[in-house]
């Protein structure tokens, strides 16, 4: 079905029309996933590259629908007016209004109903997929769609309000659907050589990925030459990893989580709680561990050896005191 003429034209010359319909739709409809970083946090806000991987497991979906009056908000975390929405979702209502903007609609009241299953503030992408989801359903709900640069411009705009100066990352990774290599902004498929399974444990201890950029900021500002010596080394890393992806070889792979962990620490992003998983991962049989995200909390990230080791590990992490564990399988792409 094509859009009729009576759609409005773009106030933002980057959206279209959706094509699913002539006006805004009932209930409009975004979704994005969670992702785990393989290699690369913290090194990237200083322009080193990163792998990031989706994690098929947890997901996000967010519907808008025209409000008969002032807009509702419906999340686990808040049920009420969206105009006295807890500074918790700030970054949540930065994306709807964000997004509205772009729609030209700045002040339409819109009811949006968030399910999420990324637990927050664990390094698993949860604010850029939240922030994905609402965009996208709001720009539904207003009559548009956005291509991927327009989509990942009204993320950031989110992301700045979590963090200050994110990435980019978290905002191309969680509408990614294979493992990502990320430089200079932009984000490239990687080829995998075969299927790699990950545990992830989530320490239950909340990460502070702004507290924790900080954190490298000061340190990099204190000492820069050792700063940019691990920042080097971490991007290092990920360029090697890449080739270790792409020829299945998960020994080097897991050597590169480990080592990349013990580089996390010295930069200051660490947490005792995660030192105990990945030290729990690594007598469970894991091949590598490392913390993922923004640390000082959130979830480690684990290789096995495969499926069946992945079972173990995942029993062994929860009897470590992991608050929660996921499996997530990377499928090898050639
Ligand atoms: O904790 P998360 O999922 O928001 O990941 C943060 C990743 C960092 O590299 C620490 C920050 C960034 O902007 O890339």
């Amino acid at each position: 079905m094509t859009a009729s003429t009576d759609v409005p034209i773009a106030p933002d010359a980057r959206l279209h029309a959706a094509t699913h319909g002539s006006a805004a739709e009932p209930g409009a409809t975004g979704r994005a996933g969670a992702k785990a970083i393989l290699l690369g946090e913290h090194a990237v806000v200083y322009g080193r590259p990163a792998i990031a991987v989706p994690v098929r497991a947890l997901g996000v979906e967010a519907v808008a629908r025209p409000a008969a009056g002032p807009g509702r908000l419906s999340s686990t975390l808040y049920h009420g007016p969206i105009a006295r929405a807890p500074e918790r979702l700030a970054v949540t209502m930065t994306a709807m209004r964000a997004a509205l903007a772009a729609a030209g609609q700045p002040t339409a009241h819109l009811d949006i109903a968030i399910d999420s299953s990324i637990p927050a503030e664990r390094g698993l992408g949860s604010s850029a997929a939240v922030s994905a989801a609402v965009i996208e359903a709001v720009l539904g709900a207003c009559g548009y769609t956005a291509d991927d640069e327009t989509m990942h411009e009204l993320i950031q705009t989110a992301e700045r309000a979590a963090h200050g100066a994110p990435s980019g990352l978290d905002a191309r990774t969680v509408r990614a659907r294979a493992a990502v290599w990320f430089d200079g902004g932009r984000i490239e498929r990687v080829a995998v050589g075969s299927d790699l399974v990950f545990v992830i444990a989530d320490t239950g201890v909340r990460g502070r990925t702004r507290e924790a950029v900080a954190a490298v900021a000061q340190r990099r500002a204190e000492a820069p030459a050792a700063v940019e010596r691990s920042l080097d080394e971490l991007g290092s890393l990920a360029t090697d990893l890449r080739e270790h992806v792409s020829h299945g070889d998960r020994a080097a792979i897991g050597d590169a989580m480990a080592r990349a962990h013990v580089l996390l620490n010295g930069l200051g992003v660490g947490d005792p709680a995660l030192d105990h998983l990945v030290d729990a991962a690594t007598a469970g049989g894991a091949l590598g561990a490392k913390l993922t995200g923004g640390g000082r909390g959130g979830c480690v990230l684990a290789l096995a050896s495969d499926a069946a080791s992945a079972v173990e590990l995942s029993e062994r992490l929860t009897r470590a005191g992991a608050a929660a564990v996921w499996t997530t399988t990377v499928e090898g792409s050639s």
